[in-house]
């Protein structure tokens, strides 16, 4: 009895605590604190985005040491790693994405945000040329913001390798506007396949979902997308059973290349019997608004040409640079032989530059493009510059002591002496300010039928694992890193809301 009543005060009190941090956490988010207006005299850091790389950077900076302005044309932050579940509602995408006006509020000292999109970074007059392209035109829509330090964390464009067609008739899997389009052309391909008259042809083709690219975007929107063809779209539309195909094409020999070949090998295995087809040493070369044309390796080695129709089309096929980010690295003779994005030192310092950081997809560091590296250079920064503005405090004061010691009377010099000591000391530890360095946590991805695949560094080794158990470690990772407790209870009833009632199949 004794024991049961322990467990049941344990119990109570963790429910209890729970309900009492939960009430905490909504109303600090609605009840922020008044803020500091920015002192004119500091420097003005400039912050360009409003990714995983910036948004980092800005949770942790102590905004009263500088004049903060954030440009980007998305005024919120996106929680990527549960975009392809969005693609099919499994998860509403409000659920993944937190207003960058609420981030910025709960800072001690206001911060300004422009929704805007930098159009070119003047490398030597210390500009950035803004541009408000949204759709309600001011009197305004252009200007020039000038900065003492800039942070470019800009991220990077969907790569297309100037292959004819794609950009006309592809969907792409970036942002949210990404996803919506993807969740409705999913719809119409599965309605207008069952409009009344349609040929046999045209309703496989209307149906067969290709998606370009074997990494992990390709995929993970694979495994949603036919999850979504199983759970629902089967239940509903009965009659779209045996044309409703998904395809993952590859121009590698396999699919996941920065996984460990165990896992490669699970991940293919688990598509074959999931019913997804994967086509390896398959190269896409052009599109149509109906066809892929690609070049196809065979075993023998030789190259065939196959044209694949298609209803949905999405590529995912990695990164490329965007345009002002090329620019800034043509106005930099340092870059200049550099062709991935902005080559940085090891504290993040735009090589070439003195006053300019990069961070995130659009910057060179030798790490992969992730939002576990760019959150990581993110905090970096913010550790950096909330130390360079110590130092720069402890200096001043120095400068002030030093003056003072000079004309203090004998009784008092002693103990501007000792203070002096004190701050130099300070002024070491302060400085102290290691380079970057990245740790890495492993790699996680779903990849359909409630299986995903990890690799996660574990002590001084590697762990790798893929399943069930792994589909269960991967949603609690991911809900636990999302950006807020807000997002986290929406996410965790879009969970419950598909299971419950299925993910909605109206196209809107
Ligand atoms: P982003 O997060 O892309 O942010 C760039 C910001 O810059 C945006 O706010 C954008 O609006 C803004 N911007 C763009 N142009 C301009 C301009 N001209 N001026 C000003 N602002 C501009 N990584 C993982 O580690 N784990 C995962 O599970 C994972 N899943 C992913 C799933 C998907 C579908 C995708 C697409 C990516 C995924 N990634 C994942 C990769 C990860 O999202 C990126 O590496 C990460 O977003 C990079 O962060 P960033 O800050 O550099 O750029
Ligand atoms: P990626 O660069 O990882 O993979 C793209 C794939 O497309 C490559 O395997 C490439 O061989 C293939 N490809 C290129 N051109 C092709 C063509 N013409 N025809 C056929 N195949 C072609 O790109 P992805 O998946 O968009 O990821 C971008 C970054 O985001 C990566 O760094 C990735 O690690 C990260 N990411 C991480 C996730 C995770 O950890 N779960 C999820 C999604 C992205």
């Amino acid at each position: 009895w004794r024991f049961l009543r322990t467990l049941w005060r344990i119990t109570y009190l963790s429910v209890l605590g729970t309900i009492g941090w939960t009430a905490w956490t909504v109303y600090d988010l609605r009840n922020p604190n008044d803020q500091f207006e920015p002192d004119p005299s500091k420097k003005t850091l400039v912050i360009l985005g409003s990714g995983w790389g910036s948004v980092a950077l800005l949770k942790k900076l102590d905004t009263e040491n500088y004049n903060v302005i954030v440009v980007s044309p998305r005024n919120f932050f996106l929680f990527t790693p549960l975009l392809p579940s969005c693609t099919t509602g499994y998860i509403e995408h409000r659920s993944i994405m937190e207003p960058i006006r609420n981030i910025l509020r709960h800072k001690k000292a206001a911060v300004k945000y422009y929704e805007a999109e930098a159009t070119k970074v003047d490398y030597q007059n210390k500009k950035v040329h803004v541009k408000d392209d949204s759709d309600v035109k001011g009197d305004t829509m252009e200007t020039e913001i000038e900065f003492d330090m800039l942070v470019v964390g800009v991220g990077a464009e969907n790569a297309t390798f100037g292959i004819p067609g794609v950009k006309e008739h592809s969907c792409f899997l970036k942002e949210v506007g990404d996803a919506q389009k993807i969740r409705k052309k999913i719809m119409d391909c599965v309605e207008t396949a069952l409009f009344k008259g349609q040929s046999e042809d045209e309703v496989k083709r209307l149906l067969h979902m290709v998606v370009v690219g074997g990494g992990p975007t390709g995929v993970e929107f694979a495994g949603e997308l036919q999850d979504y063809f199983q759970e629902d779209l089967l239940k509903w539309m009965p009659q779209i059973k045996g044309s409703f195909r998904v395809t993952l094409v590859e121009a590698l020999p396999n699919v996941l290349p920065m996984f460990s070949k165990q896992l490669v090998d699970y991940t293919e295995s688990s598509f074959k019997e999931e019913h997804i087809d994967i086509r390896t040493k398959t190269m896409v070369k052009n599109v149509t608004d109906k066809t892929i044309e690609a070049s196809v390796t065979l075993p023998d080695g030789t190259k065939q040409t196959e044209i694949i129709p298609y209803g949905l089309l999405v590529w995912a096929t990695g990164n490329a640079v965007r345009p002002v980010v090329k620019d800034l690295m043509g106005q930099i003779p340092a870059q200049k032989d550099e062709r991935r994005g902005l080559k940085v030192n090891e504290y993040l310092v735009v090589k070439g530059t003195e006053n300019i950081w990069a961070v995130g997809d659009c910057a060179i560091a030798n790490y992969a493009p992730t939002a576990q590296v760019a959150a990581q250079e993110g905090a970096f920064l913010a550790r950096l510059f909330n130390t360079m503005a110590k130092t720069d405090a402890i200096e001043t004061e120095l400068q002030e002591l030093s003056e003072k010691q000079a004309t203090a009377k004998a009784d008092d010099r002693n103990h501007i002496l000792d203070l002096i000591s004190e701050r130099q000391k300070q002024l070491r530890r302060t400085r102290q300010v290691g380079p970057f360095q990245y740790s890495h946590q492993g790699s996680l991805a779903y990849i359909g039928a409630e299986k995903a695949v990890a690799d996660v560094s574990w002590f001084s080794g590697n762990f790798a694992s893929g399943g069930t158990m792994t589909y269960i470690f991967w949603k609690s990772a991911y809900l636990s890193m999302c950006f807020s407790s807000r997002n986290r209870i929406l996410v965790m009833m879009d969970w419950i809301k598909s299971r419950m009632f299925g993910r909605d199949v109206s196209r809107e």
